[in-house]
C-alpha cells in the first residue's frame, strides 16, 4: 500500500483545505442573490442544477475534498499524539506557543462538520418549498422560513464563526506547509488570513441577520 510521509499527508490536508475555500467563496456569492429576491436566487439553484452530470462531478470533488482533509487531519493528529507519549518527538508548535485559533481548530472542525449535516438536511435534502403569505416561493422561501426562526439562526452564526475562525488559521498554515511562508511575507499571510476569516464569517452571517430582521 502506498505510504505517505507526514509533510504529504500535510500537503494533502492542504490542498484540499484550499479547494474548500474556493466552494465556501463560491457559494457565499450565490448566496448573496438572496438579497435579489426570489427570482435570482432560485434562479441561481436552477442554474446549478441544470448543469447535470457537470454539478455531480463538482459535488463528488467538494465531497473527497471533504474526506480527505478529515482523514489525514485525523490520522496526523493520532500519529502526533502517539509520537509524544512514545518521547520520540519533539512537537514544534507545543500547546502554549500555540495561537488561540490553532487550539480551536479541533472544535471548529467539529462543529463545522455537524452543521453541514444540519445543512444539507435544511436545505439540499428537503422539499424546496417556502411559503411566505400564501405564495410559495420553492427554495427562497425555504431559506428564509429556515432562518428567520431566532434559534436556527444564531445556530448557523455560531456555525459561520467557526468557518471563519478554522479559516483563518488554515489559510496561513498552507503557506507553512508548503514552505512558502517567510519572515518577510508572514505578516502579509497572517493578515490577509484575517481577511478571509473575518469577511466569511460577517458574509454568511449577515443572511440569517438580514433574515431575521426583514421577515
Ligand atoms: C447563511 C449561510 C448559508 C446559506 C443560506 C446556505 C444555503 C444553501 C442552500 C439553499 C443550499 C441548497 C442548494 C440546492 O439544493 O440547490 C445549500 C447547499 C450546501 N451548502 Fe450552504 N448555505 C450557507 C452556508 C454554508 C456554509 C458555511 C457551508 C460550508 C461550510 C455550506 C455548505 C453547503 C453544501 C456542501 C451544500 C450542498 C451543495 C450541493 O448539494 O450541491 N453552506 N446551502
Amino acid at each position: 500500500m502506498l505510504k505517505l510521509s507526514t509533510i504529504q499527508k500535510k500537503q494533502i490536508v492542504g490542498i484540499t483545505g484550499l479547494a474548500m475555500v474556493g466552494f465556501v467563496l463560491a457559494h457565499l456569492s450565490g448566496n448573496f442573490l438572496i438579497y435579489k429576491g426570489p427570482e435570482a436566487f432560485n434562479g441561481y439553484a436552477k442554474f446549478l442544477h441544470d448543469l447535470g452530470a457537470l454539478l455531480w462531478m463538482m459535488r463528488a470533488g467538494i465531497l473527497a475534498s471533504f474526506l480527505l482533509h478529515m482523514g489525514f487531519t485525523i490520522n496526523l493528529v493520532i500519529t502526533n499524539r502517539k509520537a509524544r507519549v512514545n518521547r520520540y518527538y519533539k512537537y514544534q508548535n507545543h500547546r502554549s506557543e500555540s495561537s488561540l485559533a490553532t487550539q480551536l481548530m479541533p472544535l471548529s472542525g467539529s462543529i463545522i462538520l455537524i452543521y453541514i449535516i444540519f445543512h444539507l438536511l435544511d436545505f439540499s435534502l428537503a422539499d424546496k418549498v417556502g411559503i411566505i403569505q400564501g405564495i410559495d416561493y420553492g427554495l427562497y422561501g425555504l431559506v428564509i422560513n429556515t432562518l428567520k426562526d431566532p434559534i436556527h439562526a444564531v445556530l448557523y452564526i455560531i456555525s459561520m464563526a467557526s468557518v471563519g475562525l478554522h479559516m483563518y488559521h488554515a489559510f496561513q498554515s498552507v503557506f507553512q506547509t508548503f514552505g512558502l511562508m517567510s519572515e518577510k511575507n508572514q505578516p502579509r499571510l497572517v493578515l490577509a488570513s484575517k481577511v478571509l476569516g473575518v469577511a466569511i464569517t460577517l458574509g454568511y452571517s449577515s443572511i440569517p441577520v438580514y433574515i431575521m430582521m426583514n421577515f
